[in-house]
């Protein structure tokens, strides 16, 4: 894989060269790499760089897959849906776009986090689905980076795919597909939102931290 590095090591797959891809090599569920305008981007990147001193000072790492202090180890206690402010931009587009990606549905429980990588930050090669869960739906929303020094890594059958980041870009997945981001090798600060969609269940326990998204 060139001289990328991987926080937690190699993965699941050999990787024998970067494979630059698209979005239709990837087989994603939906996408639309114009979810967000820049405006829209640069909004949410000012929110989440506000509110990540205060999430951090909150909540405890609970994820060893990404550096020891990083806000994406938050994921199961703060869902920025929640924030007013974020939802207003984000919140309807997702109900447009589900609309459109799941004609036969009409309710996710979401979690919604973000991630933060700096210099030497990436995160490890990972699912979302384990024996615990079931399947279920992932969406990322890429929100800060550079297409030349940013992509997130996805594995497609027995080889790779490198997606270069565009800011605004959503890509739905299923949650059985391993995704990773190299360690970061410039001194700006990458900024992607991740999504876990479940059926929606109001007797689900682990729902109470869920966003009840109806579309
Ligand atoms: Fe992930």
């Amino acid at each position: 894989m060139g001289s990328l590095e991987w926080y937690g090591g190699q993965g699941p797959v050999l990787l024998s060269d970067q494979n630059i891809g698209t979005a239709d090599d990837v087989g994603f569920i939906y996408y639309d790499e114009n979810f967000l305008s820049q405006d829209e981007a640069g909004a949410i990147r000012d929110l989440i760089l506000e509110w990540e001193p205060v999430v951090k000072d909150s909540f405890p790492n609970a994820y060893a897959g990404a550096a020891p202090d990083a806000l994406t180890g938050r994921h199961p206690f703060f869902n920025w849906l929640n924030v007013p402010e974020f939802y207003a931009i984000v919140g309807p587009k997702l109900q447009s776009a589900f609309r459109i990606a799941f004609p036969q549905k009409s309710e996710f429980g979401v979690q919604c986090w973000a991630n933060t990588f700096r210099e030497n930050e990436g995160i490890a090669w990972h699912k979302h689905e384990d024996e615990t869960t079931g399947k279920f739906f992932c969406a990322h929303l890429f929100i800060e980076g550079d297409a030349n020094d940013s992509a997130t890594h996805y594995q497609v059958g027995n080889d790779v795919v490198a997606i270069p980041n565009k800011r605004g870009a959503f890509y739905v997945f299923d949650s059985a597909i391993y995704h990773a981001v190299a360690l970061r090798k410039v001194t700006s600060t990458r900024i992607s939102i991740a999504f876990d969609m479940l059926e929606y269940d109001a007797n689900e326990k682990r729902f109470w931290r869920f966003h009840h998204l109806k579309f």
